[in-house]
């Protein structure tokens, strides 16, 4: 299975990735996240990127797409895998087709988290992120331990990109660049809208549901 989270920052595409992936055993592949690690390790990309992240502009398109199409050839794609924040613009997306074509792979279903910007900004306002990928949220999905990751033990942290002025320029970012694929997928046939402002377990069963799992 083949599957793209859409959506706004905040919306949960990293909370249901994660979920989606332990369920159906298949990657789950964030461009964000690899970004971040290689930000943390001061890589050459990392230094590359940096400002646009912090600036909550995207990352070069180039640059991006050469990320996933590498990332993809690796044996753990071979059953299907979970994108997160990739495609985030046409080019991207035109991009992917081809990736997708050369492997005679298709995308079999864009979920399209839908979420206001309100339920956005407080979301992201009490995220707190683990260097392994996973979020927490400080009321609406809390650690068991205060400041401490659930499936390692590590410390939390914040996003840089978390600050309300950035969060901010995300959100246009995503309404500019990003909002158009909803179209682009909806033509393909492919699109699924999911509300995204239901309760994470209950937003991952709906997602099971409607591509023929039962929980
Ligand atoms: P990326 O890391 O992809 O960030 P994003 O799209 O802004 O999305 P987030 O990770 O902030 O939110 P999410 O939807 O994953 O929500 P989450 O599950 O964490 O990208 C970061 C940056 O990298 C971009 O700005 C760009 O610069 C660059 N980049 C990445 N990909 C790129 C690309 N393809 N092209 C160019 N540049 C790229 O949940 C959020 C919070 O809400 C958490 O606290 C969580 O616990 C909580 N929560 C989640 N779901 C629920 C729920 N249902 N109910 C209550 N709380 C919930
Ligand atoms: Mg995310």
């Amino acid at each position: 299975m083949q599957m793209i989270m859409l959506g706004p920052p905040g919306a949960g595409k990293g909370s249901q990735a994660s979920n989606l992936s332990e369920t159906l055993g298949i990657p789950h592949i964030s461009t964000g996240d690899i970004f971040r690690a290689n930000i943390k390790n001061e890589t050459s990309l990392g230094l590359q990127v940096k400002a646009n992240i912090d600036a909550g502009n995207l990352v070069p398109d180039e640059l991006t797409v050469q990320i996933v199409e590498d990332r993809l050839k690796n044996a753990d794609c071979q059953n299907g895998f979970i994108l997160d924040g990739f495609p985030r613009t046409l080019y991207q997306a035109e991009m992917l087709e081809k990736i997708l074509d050369r492997h005679q792979k298709k995308m079999d279903v864009v979920v399209n988290l839908v979420c206001p910007d309100e339920v956005i900004i407080q979301r992201l306002s009490g995220r707190r992120m683990c260097s392994c990928g996973r979020s927490y949220h400080l009321t609406s999905n809390p650690p068991r331990v205060p400041g401490k990751c659930d499936a390692d033990g590590l410390d939390l942290y914040i996003r840089e990109d978390d600050k309300a002025s950035t969060v901010r320029s995300r959100i246009e970012t995503y309404h500019n660049q990003t909002e158009p694929l909803v179209h682009f997928y909806s033509k393909e046939g492919v699109l699924r809208d999911i509300d995204g402002t239901l309760s994470i377990p209950e937003t991952t069963e709906r997602i099971l549901k409607m591509i023929g799992i039962e929980t």
